[in-house]
Parts: C-alpha cells; sequence; structure tokens
C-alpha cells in the first residue's frame, strides 16, 4: 500500500508543494518568483518575503489540483537545506505548524536528494519511461553545485568529484550577467544558442585529471575576450550575442561531458542520468545522448518540470525516507549549508 505526501520546497526563489502516491506525482505546482529578474540575481530578503505571501496558495492549490484533503496525507516532506536560511525557514516553520496542528508525521529531505532522484518521479505523461536502475551515476548540475554522484540504492550513495570553484549553472548565470542577457542565464543562453556557431569562439579549458570541475577559468577567458573585442567593437556582443551563447554553452557541456565519460570509464558504470536545472539545457541532452548512443549507455534526464526546483522531487524521497521509518522531530532546523553525505 502507497502513501500520500505531501511536499513542500522553499530553498531559493521557487515556492512549490506537490502531493504524491508513492512515486507518482498527483500534483506538483511551482510558483518562481518574478521579483528578482530586475537585480539580475536572487535577492535573499525579497525571496522569504515572497515565499511567506506564496506557501499557504500553492499548497492549497497542490492539494486541489490532487484532489485530496489533509487528513488523507500520511506525511509532510519539506527542504530542510542546503539554500537559504530565510527561505528554508518559511518552509520549515509553515510545515512544523501544519504537522503539529494536524498531527500529521514529517519529514525532512535534503535539496540535492530530490534533484538526484528525480528520475524516479512518475505521472500520466512520462509512466512508461524506464527508472534508472542501480547503481547509477548522476551527473548533479544545478545553479549552486556540479557533482558526478555514484547512487548505489535509495538514500545510498558516494561522491566521485566535485566543483572545486563555480558551479555550472552559476556559469551560465554569470556569463548571462556579462552579456546583460537577464536571470537565470541559463535559459536565455539555451534559446539564444540555438542560431549561434558552437566553434566561433575559444576558452579556456580547465585541468583537472580526477573527477573535479572547474569554471571560474572559463568564466574569466570569457570575460576576457569579450573585454578585449569591446575596446576596438563597442557593439561587439549585440553583434555577436548567438555566437558568444553558442560557443559559451557548448564549452560548458563538453567539460561535463568528457567528466562523464571518465567517470563512466573508471566506475564500468553504463547506467548515466544528468539533474538539476542545468540538466534542461537543450544542447545537453543532444550531446549526452550522442554520447549515450555511441557509449552504450542508458541515458536518463528527468523531463523539464522535475529539472528545475520542485516539489515533487522532495516528495519522492519523503517517500522513501517514510517506507525506512525516518521522521523528522519538530525541534529540528533548517541549514543553509548541508552536505550529501
Ligand atoms: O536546480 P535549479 O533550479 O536550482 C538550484 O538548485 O540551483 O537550477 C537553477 C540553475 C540556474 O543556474 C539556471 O540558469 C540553470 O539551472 N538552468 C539552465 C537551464 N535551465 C535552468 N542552464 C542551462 N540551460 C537551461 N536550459
Ligand atoms: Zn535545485
Amino acid at each position: 500500500m502507497s502513501k500520500y505526501i505531501l511536499a513542500i520546497e522553499s530553498s531559493c526563489d521557487d515556492t512549490s508543494a506537490a502531493v504524491l502516491y508513492g512515486e507518482k506525482v498527483l500534483s506538483n505546482v511551482v510558483s518562481s518568483q518574478a521579483v528578482h529578474e530586475k537585480y539580475g540575481g536572487v535577492v535573499p530578503e525579497l525571496a522569504s518575503r515572497a515565499h511567506e505571501q506564496n506557501i499557504i496558495p500553492v499548497v492549497d492549490t497542490a492539494l486541489k489540483n490532487a484532489d485530496i484533503s489533509l487528513d488523507k496525507i500520511d506525511a509532510i516532506a519539506y527542504t530542510r537545506g542546503p539554500g537559504l536560511l530565510g527561505s528554508l525557514l518559511v518552509g520549515s516553520s509553515f510545515v512544523k505548524g501544519l504537522s503539529l496542528s494536524r498531527n500529521i508525521p514529517m519529514i525532512e529531505v535534503n535539496h540535492l536528494h530530490g534533484h538526484i532522484f528525480a528520475h524516479f518521479l512518475r505521472d500520466n505523461e512520462n509512466a512508461d519511461m524506464p527508472q534508472p536502475k542501480f547503481p547509477f551515476l548522476n551527473l548533479l548540475i544545478s545553479g549552486g553545485h556540479t557533482q558526478i554522484i555514484q547512487v548505489n540504492d535509495y538514500l545510498d550513495f558516494t561522491i566521485l568529484g566535485g566543483t572545486i570553484d563555480d558551479a555550472a549553472g552559476e556559469a551560465f548565470d554569470k556569463c548571462a550577467k556579462v552579456m546583460d542577457l537577464g536571470y537565470p542565464g541559463g535559459p536565455i543562453i539555451d534559446k539564444i544558442a540555438k542560431n549561434g556557431n558552437i566553434n566561433a569562439f575559444t576558452f579556456a579549458k580547465p585541468k583537472i585529471d580526477n573527477l573535479d570541475f572547474s569554471f571560474s577559468g572559463l568564466k574569466t577567458s570569457f570575460l576576457y575576450l569579450i573585454r578585449d573585442h569591446l575596446k576596438e567593437n563597442p557593439n561587439f556582443i549585440e553583434e555577436n550575442t548567438a555566437d558568444l551563447a553558442a560557443s559559451l554553452q557548448a564549452s560548458i557541456i563538453n567539460i561535463l561531458n568528457d567528466k562523464l565519460i571518465k567517470a563512466s570509464k573508471q566506475t564500468g558504470i553504463k547506467n548515466i542520468a544528468a539533474s538539476g536545472g542545468v540538466s534542461a539545457n537543450s544542447y545537453l541532452k543532444k550531446v549526452l545522448t550522442e554520447t549515450a548512443q555511441k557509449r552504450q549507455w542508458n541515458l536518463h534526464i528527468p523531463p523539464l518540470r522535475y529539472t528545475t526546483d520542485n516539489a515533487a522531487m522532495i516528495g519522492v524521497v519523503g517517500y522513501y525516507k517514510y517506507l525506512k521509518n525516518e521522521f523528522a522531530g519538530h525541534t529540528i532546523s533548517p541549514r543553509a549549508r548541508m552536505k550529501i553525505l
């Protein structure tokens, strides 16, 4: 008999609530905060305020869309961390209140576990998609993290490599900011790059032998290239936006693809997955699909709605923790920094 889980995600700038029946998503509502766009990045204080405004209507809508009332809910899963402390506090305080007043157990979830297990979410549109088989390698690429994780079982994993400076999403966002394209930069670059030449410009490649990543050299090389060209041509960015976006995107994605190949060779694992906001990238999907064909990988990338932040991915981890009786006490506090292991 499966369980009904209400899940809440509020770690950054998306307020989200979902209702799951086991791994099946009955509803998944995401309210993205537009208030940050004009600042070119997330403003923590504004994020907390927006979460406060959004959380009740978002949870209410998730319950309504799932056509379920609170007394049917077996547990409430929520993001404990990592993320912005003020944002996490809004979610966790709300969940504590709801849990105490309705006597529903609560389950804390690490946001990164959510991204890793997003592959297991099923709804009416992806019911036939195969789930990854254990062990699999997951490339977790988001705004704050870039890691290759060997996932041995539900809630059992080993980190094979991580970034020593910027995250992949950060590289997209920071370079987009240099070109004044808007925030978040990843999806904007993805769109603009469709009309550009990936070989128009070349940037510095990181020289790291193990499975770690580095994007700061690429970012600096991008910045210097633009600075040098602007000296000769003040319209350089406007005249070359598509080529700059395509070349930059290809450089970032090739770094990710090369490291995944290396990790697969090193471990002998051919079940490969990518998740987190950057896994929404269309060029990444193209490159990984080609690599998968060439190397006989079983490739898994979640549907777009489960790549960027959403509560359904928190709910599925909550479900696995429920099955292991891993509940949280009411004195638990959120954590801005939280490791995966
Ligand atoms: O997983 P996520 O929603 O939040 C974090 O946990 O960080 O990831 C957000 C990141 C941002 O850096 C955003 O620019 C990037 O994911 N992103 C993309 C795309 N969609 C979102 N990057 C490249 N291409 C995309 N299509
Ligand atoms: Zn995330």
